[in-house]
């Protein structure tokens, strides 16, 4: 593909006569498009009775599109069975976990282990690959869509059978089985294969290594669909990059692994404006899926114009906002910026989901927006070989979200969503860049890895982020980390397992406090600080102590910690320390400290640095209802507003700024 920023979105011409498809590519190029979605939903259009197919609309569209320039990212049909597979195929409908098989009569109503699916999968994709597969606007394969959204647990016996055979892999007999997920205790143990059976409706608590185990499994079954799909396409066309649509934060499928598999990670932002900390939500977001697979590009497969229309109230972008939020993609390394989708449906369920072309059409004030920016991205180059730069990392595990917010924890309503959040939101907000790693990946290349309640890990991820300290890394990590091992099973002694090392201290107890009863922290340095949520009750080991509780019952009890290990530092929090106490930790960090552009008048501003060796963008995005200012390094050209930069740049409600500078990466 070229290398402008590519701007489109999904595109389902099926739902419009011929003559409006003319209309649409006409306005696609007044609007900048260069690449567009197609075939998401076409299985009924491509295949209207079992074993007829017509391709002939779909070559009209593809030639259409590539004589106008259009790039095509084709998808597979997948995603959306139509009426009479599922009519003549029932068993292929997901059950529940009470038992119930779901009908079809919206979209995604798959058992993915179905081998009739399958086999009906497998014969669309061949043969749209072979009908249409060499075809010249052909930019991208696009299999499925958002894998797993809407039904990500299926509870039938042929996935309780699947999920045996998965577990014999795992699992060298069903003694190992039965000691990993402790089936001694509630009477549980297993005494033949056939006895496990999925985690469907049951009275109270299923056991947790189940759960977990099942949650594993139902990721890899969806995977194994996924890259059934990918060889068939690639064999047709091994060129072309091969993507599937992820949805950021999406708690069903380990993105990680499934990362590992794509040329490009993509996905669909949805962040509601109704949110104060919706920036910082989209920002997280991007971070996230630029992590999954570092070797990669990543890009923006759908995002809204406006408003979505599946949310109880759906919150519309307010002027401006849609540009700033797509520069925050670019910024944060997007390849493309695409919608869901071009053209607003008249009909079905989607029909008030905003589009690229409004139903008022092109004298929507949305339809403007759009163009607009869509002129402006085409015009925008220089990006290409830009990486984004960031110096600390973050550490994010599935499993690790599925074991931590599974029933029957001494804090129930710990979200690690919110814990994420407490240890980005000061960094995003001081112009400091987070990298997402999964606790597997090398870490050498951060100045400091975050750790927030990292509850599940194993032997090997622990040993290796010691080892990161011992060599001279920064590490700061948040209370409920490193409980148990990856069968969610307690390691003994003080919390912590293969942490302890560099937490500085033994937890001896932990202590959930009441919403009433945060504490006060009175710190070493004299000064004091409040904290809530949780306590731990341990005792220094090896660490120094930088703060204790200095009020009630828990008064005396250190709380945090700061160790040395090898060449490293480390940092150790016992609790959910207030915005203060968290920003005095950072400040001990260089690689943590705000950027010092902000001064007084910066709030409200994100900022993100992609550079080369030769060159570097620094983004500037205001989302501050009023004008703001910052200082900048003097020497700089901004490419939007095409003007030399001072040392002071002041950016409307919405504003951006995307400042230029020759020379090697520069951070500050
Ligand atoms: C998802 C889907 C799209 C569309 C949008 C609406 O991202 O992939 O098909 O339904 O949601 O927000």
């Amino acid at each position: 593909m070229s290398e402008r920023v590519h701007y489109g979105g999904d595109y389902n011409p099926e739902q419009w006569p011929r003559e409006v498809w003319d209309e649409d590519v006409k306005l696609m190029r007044e609007a900048g498009v260069d690449l567009v979605t197609v075939g998401v939903f076409s299985w009924a259009q491509l295949e209207p009775r079992e074993g007829a197919y017509t391709f002939g609309w779909l070559e009209e569209l593809l030639d259409l599109l590539g004589s106008e320039g259009i790039g095509v990212d084709l998808a597979t049909p997948t995603a959306s069975p139509p009426p009479w597979l599922s009519t003549k195929y029932p068993d292929l409908l997901p059950v529940d976990s009470k038992g119930a098989r779901y009908s079809h009569g919206s979209r995604q109503a798959i058992c993915i282990l179905n081998p009739t699916y399958r086999e009906k999968a497998r014969d669309i994709v061949s043969r749209l690959a072979a009908a249409v597969g060499g075809h010249r606007a052909l930019r991208m394969w696009h299999v499925h869509n958002e894998y797993a959204c809407h039904v990500p647990y299926c509870y039938c016996a042929r996935h309780a059978g699947a999920f045996r055979e998965w577990l014999k892999r795992r699992y060298a007999s069903l003694e190992e089985l039965n000691q990993a997920w402790g089936t001694t205790f509630w009477s549980q143990t297993y005494t033949d294969w056939d006895e496990v059976v999925a985690p469907r409706m049951t009275a109270t608590f299923v056991n947790p290594g189940l759960d977990l185990d099942y949650k594993r499994f139902s990721s890899d079954a969806f995977l194994e669909e996924f890259r059934e799909e990918r060889e068939i396409l690639k064999r047709a066309r091994p060129d072309l990059p091969v993507t599937t649509n992820f949805m950021g934060f999406f708690k069903p499928l380990d993105y990680f692994r499934w990362a590992a598999e794509l040329d490009v990670v993509s996905t669909d932002n949805y962040s509601d404006p109704a949110n104060p900390d919706w920036a910082m939500e989209s920002a997280m977001h991007y971070d996230l899926v630029r992590g999954l697979n570092k070797r990669v590009p990543w890009m923006v497969m759908e995002q809204a114009s406006s408003r979505v229309n599946w949310r109880p109230h759906n919150s519309a972008k307010r002027p401006g906002e849609m540009r700033a939020m797509s520069y925050q993609a670019v910024a944060r390394g997007a390849s493309s910026v695409l919608f869901f989708q071009w053209r607003a449906s008249r009909a079905g369920a989607e029909k008030f989901h905003s589009a690229m072309l409004p139903h008022a059409g092109t004298s929507s004030p949305v339809w403007a927006d759009v163009a607009a920016l869509g002129k402006e991205l085409e015009d925008l180059d220089g990006l290409q070989g830009l990486a984004v730069q960031a110096k600390v990392a973050m550490l994010f595990s599935w499993p690790n979200w599925w074991a931590v917010e599974a029933p029957a924890q001494p804090a129930n309503d710990l979200r690690l969503a919110d814990q994420l959040r407490w240890l980005y939101q000061p960094l995003y907000q001081s112009g400091v860049t987070v990298d997402f790693c999964s606790p597997d990946e090398p870490l050498d290349n951060y100045e400091v890895v975050l750790v927030p309640s990292l509850y599940l890990l194993s032997e090997e991820q622990g040993v290796r982020l010691a080892s990161y300290v011992e060599r001279g890394g920064t590490v700061v990590t948040s209370f409920w980390s490193g409980i148990v091992d990856e069968h969610d099973a307690v390691r003994l002694g003080p919390y912590g397992g293969p942490l302890r090392v560099i937490m500085g201290c033994d937890v001896l107890e932990i202590c959930p406090l009441p919403p009433s009863e945060p504490v006060q922290l009175q710190w070493e340095d004299g000064h004091v600080s409040a904290a809530s949520y949780w306590a731990d009750i341990a005792t220094e080991s090896g660490g120094r102590v930088l703060a204790y509780v200095a009020d009630g019952p828990w008064s005396g009890r250190p709380l945090v910690f700061e160790t040395t290990y090898g060449k490293g530092r480390s940092y150790y929090l016992g609790t959910k320390l207030d915005a203060s106490g968290l920003s005095w930790i950072y400040e001990q960090v260089p690689a943590l400290r705000a950027w010092h552009g902000f001064g007084t008048t910066g709030q409200g501003v994100e900022r993100v640095v992609r550079a080369s060796s030769s060159r570097t963008y620094e983004f500037l995005i205001n989302y501050a209802p009023q004008r703001r200012t910052v200082q900048v390094a003097p020497g700089g050209f901004d490419i939007l507003g095409q003007a030399e930069v001072g040392e002071r740049v002041t950016l409307p409600p919405a504003g951006v700024a995307i400042i230029r500078r020759p020379g090697a990466r520069q951070f500050a």
